[in-house]
């Protein structure tokens, strides 16, 4: 039997440990596996792949990315359309189909994040042989209690904020850190909380920057001077407090991202002195946590044995301790957000934590 894997949308901590796990338990049943370059797009003829073999895999479990590279752009991004289905064209989907075909794929391994699964949820409803593993550092899928690179990317920012912890004591700064998370704010959240962060922003709490500021001035006054807040890229400005640096003749010049127009806005209702830092692709690359090394080998052992089973339409899922697996459709388009009343948010004021609301 043979197996392919492709890698498809944004790359993640501990894709290269699925890859490990997949080309492992596959060969322990003495099945081939093919790893498909850079998204679906390897699997448009000629064919653009390589066989995996184990010795392939020797050392890749500690590496950032992926060695079979990916892409969130080409002929198979999502298009999402009534419900959950993608529309892919139908002469894109043939053309693939006949790499699949060619190569007797027997199961198709796709790991990706919403859109990439909403692809393979097209092809298997077209009858294509597809296992889906989630992948998404944003951890945001609600049919998996976590996603491998979560921890990595929630790692990173700990790490970063310890540094503007230390910059930001010495010269009493306000430091804004801005982290990924376009619709959920579990990166800022976890991150914030576990780096020691005064002030967290969501994007599922709307916040007043006048109440941010007026923390900051009671920090201030008891004697702390300086103040670390995280805001997730997928937060809003409140109403009226868009932030402008210029003018020019197309109207007025915004500054760049939520980050900065915290900042901006917080120097300019405390007084202080404020520096803002977008964290960006650096909570992405880099080596996984062992903890992502451990569920990114685990999912793909599982994608393996949903292969051996034949349970097609499946995506791999973590719960309760335990890797097991759910229905692909029940798995797309369904985020899961942090709850304003939720545990974790309650901890984080219980700890003196401002989220701004
Ligand atoms: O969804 C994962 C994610 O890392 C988001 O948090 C972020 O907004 C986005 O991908 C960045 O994508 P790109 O690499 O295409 O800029």
């Amino acid at each position: 039997m043979r197996i392919g894997i492709l890698n498809s949308g944004g790359d993640c901590p501990g894709l290269n440990a699925v890859i490990h796990g997949v080309v492992g338990a596959a060969h322990q049943l003495g099945w081939e596996v093919i790893g498909f370059r850079d998204g679906f797009e390897g699997l448009l003829p000629p064919g653009d792949y390589k066989i995996l073999k184990p010795q392939d895999t020797i050392g890749i479990l500690k590496m950032g990315g992926t060695i079979l590279g990916t892409t969130n752009k080409g002929h198979f991004v999502a298009k999402i359309g009534k419900g959950d289905v993608a529309e892919i064209p139908p002469e894109i989907v043939a053309r693939a189909k006949r790499t699949m075909e060619q190569l007797e794929i027997s199961a198709l391994v796709v790991v990706g994040g919403d859109g990439s699964l909403t692809t393979g949820l097209q092809l298997y409803r077209e009858g294509w042989p597809i296992i889906g593993v989630p992948k998404t550092i944003d951890n945001d899928l609600d049919a998996t209690a976590m996603t491998f690179g979560f921890d990595s990317a929630v790692t990173s920012v700990v790490d970063g904020l310890d540094r503007l912890h230390t910059t930001g004591e010495s010269h009493k700064r306000v430091m804004v850190l801005e982290v990924m998370g376009r619709h959920a704010g579990w990166i800022a959240l976890w991150g914030g909380i576990a780096g020691g962060s005064n002030v967290i922003l969501l994007p599922e709490i709307p916040f007043s920057l006048n109440k941010v500021a007026d923390f900051i001035k009671q920090r201030d006054a008891q004697g702390y001077h300086s103040t670390l807040v995280v805001v997730a890229e997928g937060a809003s400005m409140p109403d009226g407090e868009l932030v402008t640096i210029a003018s020019n003749t197309s109207g007025e010049v915004r500054l760049g991202g939520i980050g900065e127009q915290v900042a901006a806005s917080l120097q300019r209702l405390t007084g202080k002195d404020t520096r803002s830092t977008t964290l960006g692709h650096l909570q992405r690359g880099g080596a996984p946590t062992a903890l992502d090394r451990i569920l990114g080998m685990r999912f793909g052992v599982m994608a393996v044995k949903l292969a051996e089973e034949g349970a097609f339409g499946r995506m791999v899922s973590y719960q309760a301790y335990h890797v097991d697996s759910v229905p692909i459709e029940d798995a797309v388009s369904k985020l899961r957000l942090v709850e304003p009343g939720g545990e974790l948010v309650l901890a984080a004021k219980a700890v003196g934590i401002c989220l701004g609301d």
